[in-house]
């Protein structure tokens, strides 16, 4: 087990990662936020509950009230948010009630906000349950939905009591989720940890292979690298932007595709292969580097089929929220654990790294 500190400005807490947490999740809650409160809340969505719920409720002496969401990117609205927060004033939710987020990164996310909102903010508590809920989502603060003009537009800067990240539970996660969750580890080590790199690359069948030593590791890892980032730039002013490697090609693909195909983190995996070609014909990273972390990419892969042409994805990068003021941001890495932001990619170098990745992705599908 291993516990990474967040301290921010404007909140400091634990992050818990390891085994057995959600049967011991009452006690170690109230470790954090003393005495339960009369009413404790867990946000789950039905699928997540059915395989989970009972283990979930065993450590409580006083069931908590359980509100679903329903599973899928398309439920993360203020609609569905609305109704939540209804359903908690219904069941006598008060200033000093408690929630739990128990999902992956979209039910922590929604929770997140419902949190910071339902009577101007309550304390909450991140369980996540998928691979990238644990290294990625669930710390850092971020919360909120989508609006159909883009997604999370909305939201609030909330940080939890805790975040306890039980290996145990991805147990029953499928295979896909947890590849595409593994990018943002692979992202992880490529922007600021060689030894990860190296780990992952040395320990790939342990870590598909769910091995509980193998995952703690790597989900500790990233986690402990978000943290640091975090707790330097907790606005994404400067240094934070550089999680965001991988992202502008990714964004661009999510949206090309609808957000219908691709899983999040296999978008940032074929997004890192822009950067990483990016990077090489700038010369922040060396040819065998750009092998290196290509290979690692792979490695965590495979990453789908892209049926998209040039113009399709570079137009889709403009329209990126992290885009400010119509520049496009790249992250690069520099070297292998290291990364830096620029903003003045040129049209023809973008097209050159989406060409590479599409290419690539034509190549490898057609073996
Ligand atoms: N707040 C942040 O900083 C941040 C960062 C990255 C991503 N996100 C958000 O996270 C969301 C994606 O999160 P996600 O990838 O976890 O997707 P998700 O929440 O949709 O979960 C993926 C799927 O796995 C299932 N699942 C979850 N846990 C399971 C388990 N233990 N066993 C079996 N099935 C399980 C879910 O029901 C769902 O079908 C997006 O909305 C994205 O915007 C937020």
């Amino acid at each position: 087990m291993q516990t990474i500190r967040v301290e921010t400005p404007s909140a400091k807490y634990d992050v818990v990662a390891g085994s057995g947490l959600v049967e011991t999740l009452a006690r170690r809650i109230e470790r954090v936020a003393g005495k339960l409160p009369r009413r404790v809340f867990v946000l789950t969505s039905a699928p997540i509950w059915g395989l989970w719920g009972e283990v979930f409720q065993a450590s409580f002496a006083e069931p908590p009230i359980v509100l679903f969401l329903p599973p899928g990117e398309e439920n993360k609205t203020i609609k569905n948010v609305e109704g939540l927060l209804r359903e908690m004033a219904r069941a006598g939710g008060d200033r000093g009630s408690l929630l739990i987020a128990f999902g992956g990164g979209i039910v922590g996310d929604v929770g997140g906000f419902l949190a910071s909102i339902f009577m101007r903010g309550i304390p909450y508590v991140q369980v996540p349950t998928t691979f990238l809920a644990q290294v990625d989502s669930s710390v850092g603060g971020k919360t909120g939905v989508n609006l159909p003009e883009g997604k999370n537009l909305v939201g609030s800067f909330y940080h939890p009591l805790a975040v306890f990240a039980d290996i145990g539970v991805l147990a029953t996660l499928p295979e896909r989720e947890l590849r595409a969750g593994l990018m943002e580890s692979v992202k992880a080590g490529i922007i600021r940890d060689r030894a990860l790199v190296r780990f992952m690359e040395e320990h790939a069948e342990d870590v598909l292979g769910r091995d509980p030593k193998a995952l703690e590791k790597v989900i500790a890892a990233s986690i402990r690298m978000k943290a640091g980032v975090v707790n330097q730039d907790e606005r994404e002013r400067g240094l934070r932007m550089i999680l965001n490697l991988g992202h502008t090609v990714g964004h661009a693909l999510e949206q090309a595709t609808g957000y219908k195909t691709l899983l999040h983190g296999e978008a940032v995996g074929w997004g890192m292969v822009a950067a990483l070609h990016l990077a090489r014909q700038r010369g922040t990273i060396s040819r065998a580097q750009f092998e290196r972390l290509e290979n690692l990419v792979h490695l965590y892969g495979p990453l789908p089929a892209l049926k998209l042409r040039v113009p399709k994805v570079v137009g889709a990068t403009v329209g990126d929220k992290k885009n400010v003021g119509g520049v496009t941001r790249f992250v690069l890495p520099v070297g292998i654990g290291d990364a830096g932001v620029v903003e003045d990619v040129t049209p023809a170098e973008l097209e050159a790294a989406v060409g590479y990745m599409l290419a690539q992705a034509a190549e490898r599908h057609s073996r």
